[in-house]
């Protein structure tokens, strides 16, 4: 708060003397002015949504775009999912009471789905919001935070709101996991360390015989795995949660389920960390939809595994596609690719007019000349080749 625009002056606020011995209060009264943020948060830009869907959504022959840029699942989710949404809509159970609170239900189809008992278990608005929560309960101003880079930028967001102070770690190829370099940046005094796993954008997966490690080695350290696309890869450390006190796995229904629209993640950590983490976690702010149709997505498995296996399809067909052409093409262990190309920004406008939306990432460390793209089914991946393959020629 700047001194400019608030002074301190003493007021009797009405009924706070009454029948009482209470000396008026200190209030903070605007002098006119903007008001500021807080400091924490004044070096922070507002978050860029490059989201392609309004250019989409406004284009004429919208149906026949392909939206891959944020990678979102590119069907739609399970039947049951709207079903369940429907019925719960049409039955006696309505809007206008508040979600159930804690998404117990959720919670229970949660214990079988990730083989975590429900005291290990909370669900968050999104993952996004797990991890805003996680940086919110556990980090403070000039906390050291270690993040190997490229990666989600987002969580730095809310890491640097707290006033931590973040690490990042590059080591000369983007496509391997760096350990050495991890290792050199992490001391025993770093409060957190972030790991995207499978990573987001290079696809590098962090197995649980590497996070056993860190969080053996650091015990003080806080390790963190976003794991938002652990179901692509098939490669999680959500049982070691179990093992260690200083690991928080977070996962989403955005990605691989198809429901980013509903906004719905969990995280798993121990009990002792969740008990922290309740501190701040609002029990509402998962919506009734959210986990009505999260929770009938994890009752069919089948569909979630028939798209997995579409998309694993896929990334075959465009290894093909890309090897035969001799484009440096990284078939990630997500549903998305990373291909280098020699003039990107031509490459990009083309895709565009054609109605393909890419996501460019030559911004990031390591990645000149980059685009991610992400993966969907057998169908869309041949329809996807027959409109811009001449592009890679
Ligand atoms: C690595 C990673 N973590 C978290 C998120 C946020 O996902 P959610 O929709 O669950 O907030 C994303 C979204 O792109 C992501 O790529």
């Amino acid at each position: 708060m700047s001194k400019a625009n608030f002074e301190l002056r003493l007021v009797e606020t009405p009924g706070e003397t009454q029948g009482k011995e209470e000396s008026p209060s200190l209030r903070a009264l605007p002098t006119g002015g903007p008001i500021e943020v807080a400091p924490t948060v004044r070096e922070l830009t507002p978050y860029q949504a490059v989201s392609s869907q309004a250019a989409i959504e406004s284009s004429p022959d919208h149906q026949t775009s392909f939206k891959l840029d944020w990678n979102e699942a590119t069907v739609a989710p399970s039947p049951r999912v709207n079903e369940a949404i429907a019925a719960y809509l049409s039955g006696d159970r309505s809007l206008n009471w508040y979600p159930q609170l804690g998404s117990t239900e959720l919670i229970d189809a949660l214990t079988g789905y990730t083989g975590v008992d429900a005291d290990h278990l909370l669900v968050t608005n999104g993952s996004d919001d797990g991890l805003h929560l996680i940086c919110s309960t556990f980090l403070d101003v000039g906390d050291e935070v270690v993040i190997p880079v490229p990666t989600y930028n987002h969580f730095m967001v809310f890491t640097r709101s707290r006033g931590a102070r973040v690490k990042t770690v590059c080591g000369d190829d983007p496509f391997t996991q760096n350990l050495d370099e991890i290792h050199r940046a992490v001391t025993p005094d770093t409060r957190l360390l972030y790991l995207v796993s499978p990573n987001n954008p290079t696809g590098v997966v962090f197995g649980p015989d590497v996070v056993t490690d860190f969080c053996e080695r650091y015990p003080r350290t806080l390790i963190v795995v976003d794991e938002a696309y652990f179901e692509f890869a098939q490669v999680s450390s959500i049982g070691l949660v179990r093992r260690f006190p200083n690991l928080i796995v977070t996962r989403t229904f955005s990605k691989a389920f198809g429901l980013a629209g509903l906004r719905v993640g969990y995280l798993a950590t121990d009990p002792t960390l969740i008990t922290g983490l309740r501190r701040i976690y609002n029990p509402k702010s998962v919506n009734t939809l959210g986990q009505v149709g999260a929770t009938a997505a994890l009752g069919d498995l089948d569909s979630l595994h028939e798209y997995l296996q579409e998309v694993r399809d896929s990334k075959e067909i465009l290894r093909d596609f890309f090897e035969d052409r001799r484009v440096e093409a990284h078939i990630t262990s997500a549903n998305f690719v990373v291909l280098r190309m020699p003039d990107l920004p031509t490459t990009l406008q083309s895709l565009e007019d054609r109605g393909v939306y890419v996501r460019d990432r030559s911004s990031y460390p390591g990645l000149d000349g980059c685009l991610r793209m992400t993966v969907g089914t057998r169908e869309q991946t041949r329809r996807l080749l027959a409109r811009v393959g001449d592009l890679f020629t």
